[in-house]
Order: structure tokens, then sequence, then C-alpha cells
């Protein structure tokens, strides 16, 4: 059987760490500030942001929840946007997705100073990440690769394959893991036989969204599985990984829930206060 990797247990780790900073930043004067912005009421989205508020709260982080009706126009979130690039006071700014079909996610995140830009999602991060300066990381891959550091997951030279090539964590994983020496491939909807790779997979990475859709058989004994997803389906909420089967398989698994998601939020954190140290 598997090890089974704790994310819940080094969130923990990380948010005392990062509370560690918080005092250390307090003490000079400066109270990290996160704002996050929510428009309209996706179930789903409101109980991340409440996640994401009690989180910051408790390392003491001031968060303020800017919560806009869904009929909010492109121009009126802009303005807010504007409004927090220039607050002193508001050191992290995460604008929460999905946005309603009417507004240009894009042209919003642009809007972002990338200074204040905690989700990493700002094309000079993203590309300040892909050259190797120094950037804001989107929070699930940082969660990812400080799971395997806390783990002690050797990855130079280990062959690392990632189902699924989103912005937020497909692409930023294969640039950290390849920062760190790692082989990476790729995998996305359009791969040919996707099983032959994931089987030389040393380092799996599921992040496609599509409930329990990796399978024992598609691992090679003895790889570190990470799984990313969260879907909610009748059983509630079930990760990319078809749990039982991996877990005879692998190494070592994270689980869903309780894997890779409660240390998205703690690097939020993280971010946030990365943020308030460069102030
Ligand atoms: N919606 C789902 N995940 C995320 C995330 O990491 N950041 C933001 N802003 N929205 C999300």
């Amino acid at each position: 059987m598997a090890q089974l990797i704790d994310g819940r247990k080094w969130a923990a780790v990380s948010r005392a760490e990062t509370a560690q900073s918080v005092a250390m930043l307090v003490q000079k004067g400066i109270t990290p500030g996160l704002a996050v912005i929510l428009v309209g009421d996706n179930p789903a989205s409101e109980s991340y942001v409440r996640g994401k508020e009690k989180a910051a709260r408790e390392v003491g982080i001031t968060s303020q929840l800017i919560r806009l009706p869904v009929e909010t126009t492109e121009t009126e979130l802009l303005h807010w946007i504007d409004l927090l690039n220039r607050d002193p006071l508001c050191h992290g700014i995460l604008v929460q997705l999905p946005l309603p079909d009417h507004i240009a996610a894009e042209r919003v995140i642009e809007a972002i100073s990338p200074a204040k830009d905690v989700d990493g999602f700002h094309t000079q991060n993203i590309g300040a990440l892909s050259v190797g300066l120094p950037a804001i990381v989107p929070c699930t891959p940082l969660g990812v690769m400080k799971l395997l550091a806390y783990e002690s997951v050797p990855i130079a030279g280990a062959h690392a394959v990632i189902i699924g090539r989103s912005n937020i964590v497909g692409k930023p994983m294969a640039s950290l893991l390849l920062a760190q020496s790692a082989t990476v491939t790729i995998c996305h909807s359009k791969t040919h036989d996707l099983a032959s790779i994931t089987r030389q997979a040393d380092i799996l990475v599921a992040a496609v969204g599509r409930p329990k859709m990796v399978t024992g058989d598609m691992i090679k004994p003895g790889a570190v599985v990470i799984d990313v997803g969260i879907n909610r389906t009748d059983e509630g909420l079930v990760g990319d990984v078809d749990f039982a089967s991996a877990s005879t398989v692998a190494a070592a698994i994270t689980p869903v829930p309780r894997g890779v998601g409660p240390m998205t939020i703690a690097m939020l954190l993280h971010n946030t206060v990365t943020a308030a140290l460069r102030t």
C-alpha cells in the first residue's frame, strides 16, 4: 500500500512558517493585507473564498473580501483593481475564477499589479517563472513542489509526467519541475496512448478535472502520485486519480480531499507574505 501524503499536516507546517514571517513583518509595522474579489455567487467559489479568508486571518494576514454582483461590468471590476493596486495596505489581490462570461478574465488578470498578483497568473509572473527569474508562483503547483520537498521526493533526473496543460496548474508545474532538473512530459486530451506515457512516470501529477481517470494500471510501481483534481460528484469530492487502485501500485499518493487542496491555500498565504516583504 502506498504511503499517504498528508496535505493537511504539511499545510499546517507551512502556515506556521508563514505566521512567523507575518509576526516579523508586523513588528516592522507592516501587516500583510490580502484582497479577494468574488464576482457573482458560484457556490464552489463561495466555499473556496471562505476557506482563503479564514486561513489568512489565522496567520495574521488582514483579509478583505469584495463581493460584487454577477452583473458587474468589466470596467467596474477593473476600477476596483485599480483602487487596490494603489492601496498601500493591500499587498495581494486575488480575483476568484471563474468570472461571469461577459468579463474577459485575461484582461482582468493583466490589470493586477504583478507585484500584488498572489495567484501568479499575470504574464509577467508566468514569464519570469519560465525563464527562472524571481516570480510569484501559482499556488497549486507551488504547493505540489512543497509537498514533494517535505516528503523528500528526489526530483533531479526523475521523469515527471503531468496530465493537463492549464495555465494555472499544468504549465507552471512543468516549469517548476524542470527548474529542479526533472525530465518533464506534459500530456493532455490529444495525447496518444496516455497510459504508455504515465507508466514511465516517477512522479505523476494529475490535473485534468476528470474524476478517477488515472487508474492503477497507468502507474509505474513505486511512483509518487500527486492528485490535483477536485471533482464534485454524487459520491462527494473525488480526485482525478482512482485512489483505490492507484494506492496499491504507487509508493506514495496524495488523497482528495486533504491532499493538494490545503497546500494551495497555504501557498496563497505564503505568496501574500512574499508580496508584503517586497514592499
Ligand atoms: N478558482 C479555482 N482555483 C483558483 C485559484 O487558484 N485562483 C483563483 N483566483 N481562482 C480560482
